[in-house]
């Protein structure tokens, strides 16, 4: 088989007349002459020109969605809209597509609704091959940052025996049998009888296993699936999500916000200089979207406006008193716009992250200093005995996007919080033994990797930045 050529290079190189084999799937095709063949290298499709005497049966069978294999030369176009082209030698059908059976009707633009019933075929449209482009692009400045700053990349449990956040949201793992479990004297379920001798669940963070590593390799990083069985059906959470969690020794809070800042500025570098070609499409394709919207409502800057904006400006600091105040004398409060309540002791919900950050400052915000009831029990502890060492950034459309705190490393205080918090002391020995031997201040957080791919695509729902999503009631594909 001849050495096949990708479109990227055709359209990336300054050279022409040249032979070339071409493979990809039809995105259309013009006047029994022009396809438009797309192999998803890049953004653009090639044009491929065939000669008016190609055999009829392979004619007719070059309809969109076919896979076909293309021998033939690069030539400098005639047409416009395309500096060069590939003059057909022969075509030969890889894959024949039914278009009266092909559920991908490119002419009339498929909703991203739709696209979402057909997910495993909304690769082959522009949105989702540049969406998933720019997710690979993302992952890879990630493992980048990382490396180049000395971290190891550690490979966290995906099924563990814990719950790190203690928010009891965990799919259980299990080979039970559902009808007719074992049970103990007391008539409970006796996981004993199980698979890990033990109850098991999916993870919902790696943070407690990668403090261990930090404790050792003092900088660390996971990259890797979490599990949320939290019934929470919006357009920003997954019940599987991926997540990055770095965890630093001697790092205390402030170094830990100085990291995530540079963390996110360097992947939204990494893809506004490596991703250009996809991020115009996407910006394009925002643009169109706010178009639809009240005039009121549309945002102020454009996706890539937005991207060099952030690349641009320090994130604000606020802590979490000084948020509720500002919530608290904003003209939104005052109007009863917030549809929950706000005073000190509140968790944060999304409407009042999202006026602190949309219309207060208007650029991203790092809260700090959280009340201890509402955070985990690993947060440490601050001197007002009321707060804890915790760090949340919001970003602008999305709200939450990092979760992170400088650790409690000092045992006889992260014993007393969990006491106070009902988490046995005896089941996350391993985790107080980093406390009890060699302890050292350390700090981390979690960024969800859907959520940053939101905001750097400007996709709106976290169900079209990854493949396959998992949201309640919904495991398809
Ligand atoms: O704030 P969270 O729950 O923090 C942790 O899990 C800590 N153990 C992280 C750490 O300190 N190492 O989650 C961290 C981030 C959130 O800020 C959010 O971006 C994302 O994970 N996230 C979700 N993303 C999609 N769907 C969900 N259901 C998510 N839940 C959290
Ligand atoms: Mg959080």
């Amino acid at each position: 088989m001849a050495k096949r050529t990708k479109i990227r290079e055709i359209l990336s190189s300054p050279e022409a007349d040249y032979k070339v084999t071409v493979k990809g799937w039809v995105r259309s095709f013009r006047n029994n002459q022009f396809i438009a063949l797309n192999d998803g290298s890049c953004m653009a499709s090639v044009q491929v020109v065939i000669d008016l005497n190609t055999d009829e049966n392979i004619v007719k069978k070059i309809n969109n969605g076919a896979s076909i294999s293309v021998d033939g030369t690069v030539v400098v176009s005639q047409g416009k809209g395309q500096r060069v082209e590939v003059k057909a030698d022969s075509v030969t059908i890889l894959g024949e597509c039914d278009p009266e059976k092909f559920p991908l009707q490119l002419k009339n633009k498929p909703s991203l609704e739709y696209l979402r019933e057909i997910a495993h075929l909304r690769f082959r449209t522009n949105t989702f091959g540049a969406v998933f482009r720019v997710r690979h692009a993302l992952a890879f400045a990630i493992h980048k940052f990382f490396n180049d700053r000395g971290f190891v990349y550690l490979h966290t449990p995906i099924v563990t025996a814990s719950d790190a956040e203690g928010a009891g949201e965990m799919f259980r793992v299990t080979t039970l049998p559902m009808d007719n479990p074992p049970r103990n004297e007391a008539g409970e379920i006796d996981y004993k009888e199980d698979f890990f001798g033990r109850s098991t669940n999916l993870t919902v963070s790696g943070q407690l296993e990668a403090e261990l590593g930090a404790t050792a390799l003092s900088e660390v990083y996971t990259f890797g699936p979490t599990f949320r069985a939290e019934n929470s059906n919006t357009p920003r959470h997954l019940a599987e999500f991926w997540m990055i969690e770095p965890e630093v020794a001697f790092n205390d809070i402030v170094d830990n916000m100085d990291l995530a800042e540079d963390f996110i500025r360097y992947i939204i570098d990494h893809a506004l200089t490596n991703c250009r070609e996809d991020l115009d499409f996407l910006a394009q394709r925002l643009a169109d979207e706010e178009k639809q919207k009240p005039q009121n409502e549309r945002s102020e800057m454009g996706l890539i406006e937005k991207l060099q904006f952030v690349l641009n400006n320090r994130f604000e600091r606020i802590t979490y008193t000084d948020a509720i105040n500002i919530l608290l004398d904003s003209p939104a409060y005052k109007k009863k716009k917030f549809q929950f309540e706000v005073k000190w002791g509140i968790d944060l919900q999304s409407e009042h992250e999202r006026y602190l950050v949309e219309k207060h400052f208007k650029k991203p915000v790092i809260v700090t200093g959280y009340p201890k009831d509402i955070k985990a029990f690993y947060m440490r502890m601050n001197d007002d005995g009321k707060t804890v060492a915790a760090m949340d950034i919001l970003a602008p459309g999305i709200g939450e996007i990092v979760g992170g705190s400088q650790r409690e490393e000092r045992l006889d205080m992260l014993m007393k919080r969990m006491e106070e918090m009902h988490i046995p002391a005896e089941e996350l020995y391993w985790y107080l033994d980093t406390r009890r031997f060699g302890t050292v201040p350390h700090a981390g957080f979690g960024l969800g990797f859907e959520r940053i791919v939101l905001f750097v695509t400007g996709m709106t729902n976290i169900r079209d930045v990854i493949a396959f999503p998992r949201t309640p009631g919904n495991a398809e594909f």
